[in-house]
Order: structure tokens, then sequence, then C-alpha cells
């Protein structure tokens, strides 16, 4: 995959609750090496604002609400995450941000890809040359 996109996850609805899960190669198209989440985020505050330049992540937001804003050095696109049985799936190089968390929103993120800090592109103008190669 090569482009973000929204992927629908499995739903096993029940009366004693509804289930949802994610699996690679099913539902993912990549294998998981890192799990985190990011919560209690006080109201207005924005987290992300860089790209990476090798890894991949999707994102779900399981609890609450928030918006992933993508930029490819060209165009913004926005994706509101607001039920717990889809995610956005994000591919190297997209320049993210998120933003607009409902109170006691939880964003569940994995990735293919060891933390590792050299990863990170945060200048954003850096991120606009290496993004269209020049
Ligand atoms: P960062 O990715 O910059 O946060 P944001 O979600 O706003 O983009 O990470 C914030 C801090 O947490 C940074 O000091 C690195 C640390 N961190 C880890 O140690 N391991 C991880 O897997 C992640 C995502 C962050």
């Amino acid at each position: 995959m090569e482009k973000p996109q929204i992927i629908q996850l499995p739903k096993i609805l029940d009366k004693r609750g509804n289930l949802s899960f994610f699996e690679y190669p099913r539902q993912l198209p990549f294998e998981i090496m890192r799990t985190y989440w990011i919560y209690d985020v006080p109201g207005g505050e924005t987290r992300g604002s860089h790209a990476f330049k090798a890894q991949q992540e999707f994102i779900v937001a399981l609890s609450g609400s928030f918006d992933v804003v993508l930029h490819d050095g060209e165009n913004e696109e926005r994706f509101s995450l607001n039920r717990s049985y889809y995610g956005l799936y994000i591919p190297k190089m997209y320049w993210r941000r998120l933003e607009n968390f409902s109170t006691n929103s939880l964003a569940l993120i994995v990735s293919d890809k060891l933390y590792d800090a050299t990863d990170y592109i945060r200048d954003f103008e850096d991120f606009k040359k290496l993004k269209n190669g020049s």
C-alpha cells in the first residue's frame, strides 16, 4: 500500500459487547514491531507534526475521537477517527499531525519499526525537499 487509507476492521457484534481486531497480513499491510498509545491529551493540544523516513503506522481511535491531518508534500488530507472498528494506514514519508482530541480519547498506534529517533523528519521544509526529490 502506497497511499494513506482507512482500513475497515472486523466487527464481531455480540449482546455481551462488541469485539474488533487486526492482524497481519489480513487487515494490516505490515508486521507489527511496536505498539504505543496517546492518552490524557489536554484540550486543544496537537501531537505529531513530523514524518518518518521509513516507518509505517496504523492508527485506531480506541476511544473518543481525533483528526489525523496528512501532508504528502503537496496536499493536505484530514481523516477523522471516531470508531474503534476502523483505522488509518499511513505509509512512510507522510507529514502527520493529530489534533482535535476529544475528552478521554485514546489513540492506539502500531508501527512496523522499533522506536528510532533518526527516522523522524521534524522540519517541514526538509520533509518537502526530501519528498519532492530535490
Ligand atoms: P513523539 O513521537 O515525538 O510524540 P508525538 O506523538 O507527538 O509525535 O514522541 C514523544 C517522546 O516519546 C519522544 O521523546 C520519544 C518518546 N518515544 C519513545 O521513547 N518510544 C516510542 O515508541 C515513541 C512513539 C515515543
